[in-house]
C-alpha cells in the first residue's frame, strides 16, 4: 500500500507529478483554454474571500497573491477559525472560497455556514467530494489528490494550489484582464510544472544528507518574499508536525522588525528564492542573516544560486521556473526538508503525536 515507499508521506510527495497533472488536465485543455465548472463565475464578483485551516490556509494564502496579481481582484485570507467568530463583513459581491482536503474540519465548515446566503457563491475546493464542505458549497471543484494517509499534508497541497491557479487565471479572463493568448500561455507554463516537481523529487538525495544536521537544530527558520512567504509558513508548519522542532516563518522583509535577534551560528536559515522580482531583496535579506553568523540554506535555481550562494551554509537548485507558479515547485524542498528531517530524528512520520488527520471538534 505504500508502494515500496517507508512511508505515506514519502509514496505521496513522490506522487505529487501524477496527480497535479490530472488535476490541471481537468479542468484546463491540452489547446490552452480552461475547463472550470460553468456556476463559476467573477463577472460581477468585487472580492474573493479564502478560509482554511492549516495547510489548506497557506493554498489560500498563496492564492491571494494570483488573484491580485493575474486578476486584479482584491483578495482577502483568513483562517477559518477567526472568520467563523469575527463577524467578518460580506457581501452579496464577494466570493467565498474554502479550502480543505478532507471536506470536515469543524472549523472550516463553521466558516461557511456562516458566509452561506449572506455572498454571491460559496465555493468550495476539497479532496473529498462526497464530503460535508463539499455538500454544503453551492459549488465545489475536486482536487483529485486521491486519498492522503499521511497527516502531514502534502500531495492535497500541491493540488489545492493547482486548482486555485486555475481559478485565478477564470477570474483574469472573466474581469477582461487576461487575453485568450496570455491565458493560454499562463496554461502552458502550469502544464509543465508536474515535470518540473519530478525533477525537484531528485533533490530527495541531497536533503538526506543534510538531514542529520537539520535534526540537530533546536530552532529553524524559513524565509521568503511575496508568494513565498506563505510557502515559508508552509514549510515551517510541516517541519514542526513531524519532526517537533521549533520553526516559523517569515516574510523576509520582516526579519529586521524582531526574529533576527534570533540569529546565531546554531538557526539554520532556510531562504526560498526564486530568481523573481524581488530575488535581490531576498538575497539581501539573506546576507544580514549571514553577517550575523546564521547557517543559510539556500533554495533557488542553478543560477540564483551561483550569483547569491557565496557565504551560504547549504544551497538546493530547482528548476527555473516562471515566477508566478513558483509556490507549486517550491513545496516540494518544503515538504522534503521535513520528511527528511524527521526521519533522521526518528519521529512517527506519518502519525506525529497529538495531530488527527481530519479536525473535526473545533
Ligand atoms: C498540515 C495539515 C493540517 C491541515 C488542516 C486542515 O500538514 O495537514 O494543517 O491542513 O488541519 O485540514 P483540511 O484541509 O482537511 O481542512
Amino acid at each position: 500500500e505504500k508502494a515500496g515507499h517507508r512511508h505515506f508521506m514519502a509514496k505521496e510527495i513522490a506522487e505529487q507529478p501524477v496527480v497535479l497533472a490530472d488535476a490541471i488536465s481537468r479542468y484546463s485543455t491540452a489547446e490552452g483554454a480552461l475547463n472550470l465548472p460553468e456556476g463559476l463565475d467573477f463577472t460581477g464578483i468585487d472580492r474573493v474571500m479564502l478560509v482554511a485551516c492549516g495547510t489548506a490556509s497557506y493554498a489560500c494564502h498563496v492564492a491571494k497573491y494570483w488573484f491580485e496579481q493575474v486578476a486584479g481582484l482584491a483578495a482577502e485570507i483568513d483562517i477559518a477559525s477567526e472568520f467563523r467568530y469575527r463577524d467578518p463583513v460580506l457581501s452579496e459581491r464577494a466570493m467565498t472560497i474554502f479550502v480543505s482536503q478532507s471536506g470536515e474540519t469543524a472549523d472550516t465548515l463553521a466558516a461557511l455556514r456562516y458566509a452561506k446566503g449572506k455572498v454571491a457563491k460559496v465555493v468550495s475546493v476539497v479532496n473529498v467530494p462526497t464530503s460535508s464542505i463539499a455538500r454544503e458549497s453551492d459549488l465545489s471543484l475536486p482536487i483529485h489528490a486521491g486519498v492522503e494517509v499521511g497527516v502531514a499534508s502534502t500531495k492535497a497541497f500541491t493540488c489545492q494550489l493547482g486548482v486555485l491557479a486555475l481559478m485565478a487565471l477564470k477570474a483574469g479572463a472573466d474581469r477582461g484582464r487576461l487575453e485568450a493568448a496570455a491565458l493560454a500561455a499562463h496554461l502552458e507554463d502550469l502544464r509543465r510544472l508536474p515535470g518540473l516537481l519530478n525533477v525537484s523529487l531528485a533533490l530527495s538525495e541531497p536533503v538526506t544528507a543534510l538531514a542529520d544536521e537539520l535534526a540537530r537544530a533546536r530552532d529553524i527558520i524559513f524565509l521568503g518574499r511575496g508568494a513565498m512567504y506563505p510557502l515559508a509558513l508552509e514549510g515551517a508548519l510541516k517541519l514542526k508536525e513531524i519532526s517537533y522542532i521549533h520553526a516559523e516563518g517569515y516574510a523576509s522583509g520582516e526579519l529586521k522588525h524582531g526574529p533576527i535577534a534570533l540569529i546565531d551560528d546554531q538557526v539554520p536559515v532556510i531562504v526560498m528564492a526564486p530568481r523573481d522580482a524581488l530575488f535581490e531583496k531576498t538575497v539581501s535579506n539573506m546576507q544580514e542573516v549571514m553577517a550575523r553568523s546564521g547557517k543559510v540554506l539556500l533554495l533557488s535555481d542553478a543560477q540564483g544560486i551561483e550569483e547569491a550562494s557565496p557565504g551560504v551554509w547549504q544551497s538546493l537548485a530547482l528548476p527555473e521556473v516562471p515566477p508566478v507558479w513558483a509556490p507549486i515547485l517550491y513545496a516540494v524542498p518544503a515538504q522534503l526538508l521535513a520528511y527528511h528531517t524527521a526521519v533522521a530524528k526518528g519521529t512517527d512520520v506519518d502519525q506525529p503525536r497529538n495531530l488527527a488527520k481530519s479536525v473535526t471538534v473545533e
